[in-house]
């Protein structure tokens, strides 16, 4: 979604026949939210920078080509958008297919059941079955172990990095799209995490002597924990006890980022 236009002048457009106006700047996926159209998204949220990687938040355009990504397209006056066409719909159910082909189909025991973004997306995309099977996807396991570029298994690649005392890292839920590097970088301003490998070897990286979150630059200040849509960086108290059933957001007398406690 990026984060929002708070200036600029008013720019009004039609959205799936309704009109909107909001200030020059704004990008066509929040305009959308600010009337309650809700265009799915992954790689966008509300205090990072659009990046416009996942194309979950495709639309249409009138007297545009093509299915631009609405987080990262800014509103026109006059803009005439179809949030919802048939071929938008089709579009958004093949992306979220390729994202499940590579994702472990463990729902139902993940520590992020009914709090993942993923799972949401995949619902609002109307996705029922995944056309693409991976080599070897006879079982999960040979199916991450064939992701290796050099054709054999990586046992470093897999296992998940519990290194941090307060989150834990597992690549094999990933989905790239970035926002824990974008968050440690324009939350935090500490720059401690990068995506290296290409396609599927990509990872987010914590760099740092043993390349595992501790012994990085990170500080665990949570923010990347805070914007990951999958259960791939999840706090340990979640994973062992599962999703607090209310969150009290506060700020400390000793610390100005205004942290979110939660408390059962
Ligand atoms: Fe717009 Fe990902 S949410 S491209």
């Amino acid at each position: 979604m990026g984060t929002p236009a708070k200036h600029g002048k008013p720019v009004t457009l039609s959205i799936d026949g309704f009109d909107v106006t909001v200030p020059e700047g704004t990008s066509v996926l929040r305009a959308a939210a600010e009337i309650g159209i809700q265009i799915p998204k992954l790689c966008a949220s509300d205090n990072i920078e659009a990046f416009g990687s996942c194309r979950l938040c495709a639309v249409e355009i009138e007297g545009r080509r093509g299915t631009p990504a609405s987080c990262t397209t800014p509103v026109a006056p006059g803009m005439v958008v179809d949030t919802n066409s048939t071929k938008v719909r089709k579009i958004r159910k093949g992306v979220m297919e390729l994202y499940i082909s590579d994702h472990p189909l463990d729902c139902l025991t993940c520590s992020a059941n009914g709090d993942c973004e993923l799972q949401d997306m995949a619902g609002a995309a109307g996705l029922r079955d995944v056309r693409y099977k991976a080599p070897e996807n006879d079982g999960l396991a040979n199916h991450f172990a064939a992701r290796n570029t050099s054709g054999e298994a990586n046992p470093e690649w897999l296992p998940k990095d519990d290194s941090n005392p307060y989150f834990s890292y597992d690549p094999s839920k990933c989905i790239v799209c970035n926002r824990c590097v974008r968050a440690c970088e324009e939350v935090q301003g500490t720059f401690a995490l990068t995506i290296s490998g290409r396609g599927f070897d990509s990872r987010v990286s914590a760099g740092g002597a043993g390349d595992d979150f501790l012994s990085s630059d990170c500080v665990s200040c949570g923010a990347c924990v805070q914007a990951c849509p999958t259960a791939t960086l999840q706090e340990k108290s979640i994973i062992e006890m599962g999703t607090p059933d209310r969150s009290v957001v506060t700020t400390c007398a000793y610390c100005g980022v205004g942290c979110s406690f939660k408390a059962e």
